[in-house]
C-alpha cells in the first residue's frame, strides 16, 4: 500500500516539462487481462513459439487467429483501469508528453490517451500476412479471412522475430532520450528493444521511476522504484503533482 509519494518525486518533477511513460501488460492486469510473465501469465503455460511467431502462423494460422480473437474479446469486455486513466492526467499536466505502450489491447485509447505510440501493434487491426495490406480490422470469422491478393489476414501485432513499426520506434527512442521524467509501468523489462528505452532516458538525464509490484532488471537503474500496483502508485504520483498546483 502506497500512502504518499516519496519526497524525491515532487522534487524531481517540480520543473519538468517532458514526461514519457512506457507501459506493459501489468497496467492492464487491473483491467482483468492476463500478463505474459506474471502469475497466470500467458507465457507461463503457452510456448510463444506456437502462438506469437510468423512460423507459428504459417504452420497453424487457425490456432493463432483463434487465440488473438479470444484475446480481442477479452480486451473488448475489459474497462480501462485507474492506472490507464492516471496516464491521461499526466498527459494533461506535462506540456510535452509521450506514452509508449507495448500493449495491444487498445485500453489506453479507450481511457483517452492521445499522444501515444503502440510499438507492438494493436490487436484490433489486421494486415495481410503476404502483402502487408491493412484489412478492415475486427473480423469476426473463426479462421483468418483472405486479402484481395489471396494471402491470409493476420493480427497487426509484432511477433517474436519481427521488426517493430519503424516510425513508432523512432519516436519512442527520440522522446525517451529527451525525457526529463520517465515512468516504466507494469513491464517486466525483459523484451527488447522496449526494455532499453528507460535506459536511453536515464542516459539522457531523465529521472527514472519504475512501478511494479515485483523487482525487474530495470529496478537497478531506477531513481525511484514503487513496489505497488499501477493504479494506486500512479494515483499518489498524480496527487503529489496536483499538490504542487500542476
Ligand atoms: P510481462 O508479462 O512480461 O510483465 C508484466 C509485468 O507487470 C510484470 O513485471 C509484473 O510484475 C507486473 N505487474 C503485474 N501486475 C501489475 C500491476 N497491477 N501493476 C503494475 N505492474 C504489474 O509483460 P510486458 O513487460 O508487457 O510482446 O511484456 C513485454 C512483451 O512481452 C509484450 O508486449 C509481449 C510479450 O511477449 C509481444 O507480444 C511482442
Amino acid at each position: 500500500m502506497v500512502e504518499a509519494a516519496p519526497a524525491i518525486w515532487p522534487k524531481a518533477a517540480a520543473r519538468a516539462r517532458r514526461c514519457v511513460v512506457l507501459t506493459g501488460a501489468g497496467i492492464s492486469a487491473e483491467s482483468g487481462l492476463a500478463t505474459f510473465r506474471g502469475p497466470g501469465g500467458w507465457w507461463r503455460n503457452h510456448d510463444p513459439q506456437t502462438l506469437a511467431t510468423p512460423q507459428a502462423f504459417r504452420k497453424n494460422p487457425g490456432l493463432v487467429w483463434e487465440w488473438y480473437q479470444w484475446r480481442r474479446e477479452q480486451a473488448k469486455r475489459a474497462e480501462p483501469s485507474s492506472g490507464h486513466r492516471a496516464i491521461v492526467v499526466l498527459e494533461d499536466i506535462f506540456p510535452e508528453f509521450l506514452l509508449i505502450t507495448q500493449n495491444v489491447d487498445g485500453l489506453h485509447q479507450r481511457a483517452g490517451s492521445r499522444r501515444m505510440v503502440e510499438i507492438h501493434g494493436n490487436i484490433f487491426r489486421e494486415k495481410c500476412f503476404d502483402c502487408g495490406q491493412s484489412g478492415p480490422g475486427c473480423s469476426e470469422t473463426k479462421s483468418p479471412p483472405r486479402c484481395s491478393c489471396g494471402g491470409l489476414m493476420r493480427p497487426d501485432v509484432v511477433w517474436f522475430g519481427e521488426a517493430l513499426p519503424a516510425e513508432a520506434l523512432e519516436t519512442a527512442w527520440r522522446e525517451s532520450a529527451r525525457a526529463e521524467i520517465f515512468l516504466a509501468v507494469g513491464t517486466s523489462g525483459l523484451v527488447q528493444p522496449a526494455a532499453s528505452l528507460p535506459l536511453a532516458a536515464k542516459q539522457g538525464g531523465a529521472f527514472l521511476v519504475e512501478i511494479n509490484p515485483e523487482p525487474t532488471p530495470l529496478s537497478n537503474w531506477a531513481d525511484l522504484s514503487i513496489r505497488a500496483k499501477a493504479g494506486e502508485a500512479m494515483a499518489v504520483l498524480v496527487d503529489a503533482l496536483r499538490a504542487q498546483g500542476r
